[in-house]
Order: C-alpha cells, then structure tokens, then sequence
C-alpha cells in the first residue's frame, strides 16, 4: 500500500512539475482545416507545401499526410520531394495535416512526434542542433502501406 500510495505522489509530482514548471500543455489553440474542402487544402499546399525559409536559421515546413505518403511538395524538375535538407542550428516549425484517416509524425532521434489528424493542423517547433540524416516516420497505424510511409530530413 505505501509503495502504490508513494509511486502515485511520485507520478503526480512529475506530471506536476511537467505542466506548471516546464509548461508542458495540451494544445491551447487548434487550428482547423475541412479535409473535404479541396481549397481549404489548396491553399494550405501554396502556402509553400514542404520546406520554406523564413529567415536565417528560421524555417517552415508544411506537409499533407495522406495514405501512405508525405506530401513535401515538387523540386525544380516537378517530382515529389522525399528528402528535404535544413542547416544546422535552424529553428524549424513543422505544419503537417491529414487529408484521410490518422496518421503519426515522428523524425526519429529529436522531440519531434505529432499526431496528424484530418481536419486540424497539427504544429510544433524545435530547433535541429545535431547534424545528420533524421528518419520521418509514420507511427500511428494508417492502413496496408503504413510502413511505406516514410521521408528523410538531412540536417546539416
Ligand atoms: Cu500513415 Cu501509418
């Protein structure tokens, strides 16, 4: 009894500590998108789909998760980028929807890891201090292809 009485203080504590010292909190604002409405995702996509520069250091990237890819946007040539390249140190916001069912969001190896959702944007920002090849991955099962579901992003 004291040990399950003691464990449950401790986890409370450490929830506590989470949200009140380190600010970890549920989405206060949730930014929707009607995932039937063909220009609401239009627009969302030339709103620069895959990786935009804001400023130095500071970068965006849009994406629309669908069965069973990761829609980055085309390269110069109009084929479907699968691997997008970021400087070391940058700060980078990711933006990502769903136009099916859901799908999950991991860059494998940082704090990176979003449910994606039809019909909301999900979004957080980090900053990629570590150089190397980062594996997007889909860790939410989504269907037959779920694990052809996959990017990269190179940080360099
Ligand atoms: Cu998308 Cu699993």
């Amino acid at each position: 009894l004291l040990f399950g009485t003691g464990s449950l203080v401790v986890f409370l504590l450490i929830i506590g500590f989470g949200a009140f010292y380190k600010g970890a909190q549920p989405p206060s604002e949730k930014i929707t998108i009607d995932p039937q409405n063909v220009e609401a995702q239009e627009s969302f996509k030339k709103e620069n789909l895959g990786l935009t520069k804001v400023e130095d250091g500071k970068y965006i990237v849009n994406v629309v998760a669908s069965a069973f890819n990761y829609d980055l946007g085309k390269d110069e040539e109009g084929s479907n980028v699968k691997k997008i390249r970021i400087p070391k140190g940058s700060t980078v916001l990711f933006q990502v929807t769903s136009t099916d069912v859901v799908h999950g969001f991991e860059l494998a190896g940082t704090n990176v890891n979003m449910m994606v959702e039809p019909g909301y944007i999900s979004s957080y920002e980090t900053e990629l201090n570590e150089t190397g090849e980062y594996t997007l991955v889909c860790n939410e099962y989504c269907g037959t292809g779920h694990h052809l579901m996959f990017a990269e992003v190179e940080v360099y």
